[in-house]
């Protein structure tokens, strides 16, 4: 059998501060396991363009920049294999989002979940959301299309944007010709990892107390743990809970998914809350414990390994990875300007 070509994964972070167990569970530790696939070949980026559609303080997005590839080598990405790269790099990216942007209607991005509720919330707070939020698609859509990519591996909350670009490369395929890949959905359901206090998920919304950070000790990480609340029905130690009521046990659930609980695992979560053979500490560090041995203390290594090794092993990283991203992308960005009828080379 003659090898075929590797697939292509790619995957941009936004950078946005320190990752959390949400963000890990539902994409950095993907994102290592491809990497270590010999048939396909990842890219992964640092949104930094998407950054700005939430401005804020230049210094601390960039220290966030290099955060992001710390990331991604901290959950086991290996850049002797992936590329690693900056958006603002790849300059072509932003003349492929202006292309689309003229193939894309205003009503089609209205509909979007992410830009309704970003809208919502800034107006709850007075403000008026920018016009960058709203074509945000558009230029994750060029993200995606430029380095014809085939699988897009992202956390749930960006599936809907993964689907705008499929569409946006049959709409342009349609008008221009067969030209853009169209990148699969992704066959794995996303995770979904709950926050430690209320009900929602893991994530800036929800605060720092139920927000379990990578970077964390274990002991600052069990700190949190502690004070989660649980099923509200277990006041004492002989009350019956069930982990369907508590975010720790959804956190069991979600660990099982992944594989990481041993053999008949969930179930002595289950049997023990339901019938009170324990109490929720109990719970808990069995979660953590699992969590630890499972990845956590093995990505707090790596972490520190690469802090270690300073910004400039970070930049060199960045430098190759930018030169091999923008050799990939630039072709095709070129060709789609030629499609649309654009001249780009005058000789
Ligand atoms: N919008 C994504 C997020 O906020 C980041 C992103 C930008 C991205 N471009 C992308 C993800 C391309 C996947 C592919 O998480
Ligand atoms: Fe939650 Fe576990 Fe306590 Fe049940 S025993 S309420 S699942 S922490």
């Amino acid at each position: 059998m003659t090898s075929a070509q590797p697939k292509v994964a790619l995957s941009l972070i936004r950078a946005t501060g320190r990752t959390h167990l949400g963000n890990y569970l539902g994409a950095s530790r993907s994102f290592a396991e491809l990497d270590a696939r010999d048939d396909i070949s990842c890219i992964f980026g640092v949104a930094t363009l998407h950054s700005l559609t939430t401005l804020g303080d230049p210094s601390a997005l960039k220290r966030d920049i290099r955060g992001v590839v710390v990331d991604f080598l901290a959950a086991g990405v290996d850049p002797e294999r992936s590329v690693i790269f900056d958006q603002t790099a790849i300059p072509e990216t932003l003349q492929l989002a202006w292309i689309l942007s003229c193939i894309t209607t205003a009503g089609r991005l209205e509909r979007m979940h992410h830009w309704k509720e970003k809208k919502d919330k800034l107006s709850e707070l007075g403000q008026a959301a920018n016009v960058g939020l709203f074509t945000y698609p558009i230029l994750m859509a060029a993200d995606i299309l430029g380095p014809a990519a085939d699988i897009v591996p992202v956390g749930e909350d960006q599936l809907q944007h993964v689907e705008f670009a499929r569409d946006l490369a049959l709409r342009f395929n349609h008008l221009y010709g067969d030209y853009f890949k169209v990148p699969a959905l992704l066959e794995r359901a996303a995770i979904r990892v709950p926050g430690l206090s209320a009900s929602g998920k893991m994530g800036k919304s929800e605060g720092d107390k139920a927000t379990l950070y990578l970077s964390d000790e274990y002991k600052a990480q069990w700190k949190k743990m502690k004070v989660a609340p649980t099923d509200p029905a277990r006041v004492r130690l002989q009350d019956p809970g069930s982990p369907d009521n508590c975010n720790i046990g959804k956190l069991h659930g979600v660990l099982d998914a992944m594989g990481l609980h041993e053999e008949g695992g969930l179930q002595w979560v289950r049997e023990g809350c339901t019938q009170a053979q324990f109490g929720c500490a109990t719970c808990k560090q069995k979660a953590l414990d699992v969590m630890e041995e499972g990845f956590l203390r093995e990505v707090r290594e790596r972490r520190q390994e690469v802090v270690a090794r300073g910004d400039s092993y970070i930049d060199e990283i960045l430098n190759a990875g930018n030169v091999a991203a923008r050799a990939r992308i630039q072709p095709v960005v070129e060709g789609a300007m030629q499609a649309v009828g654009l001249i780009t080379r005058w000789v």
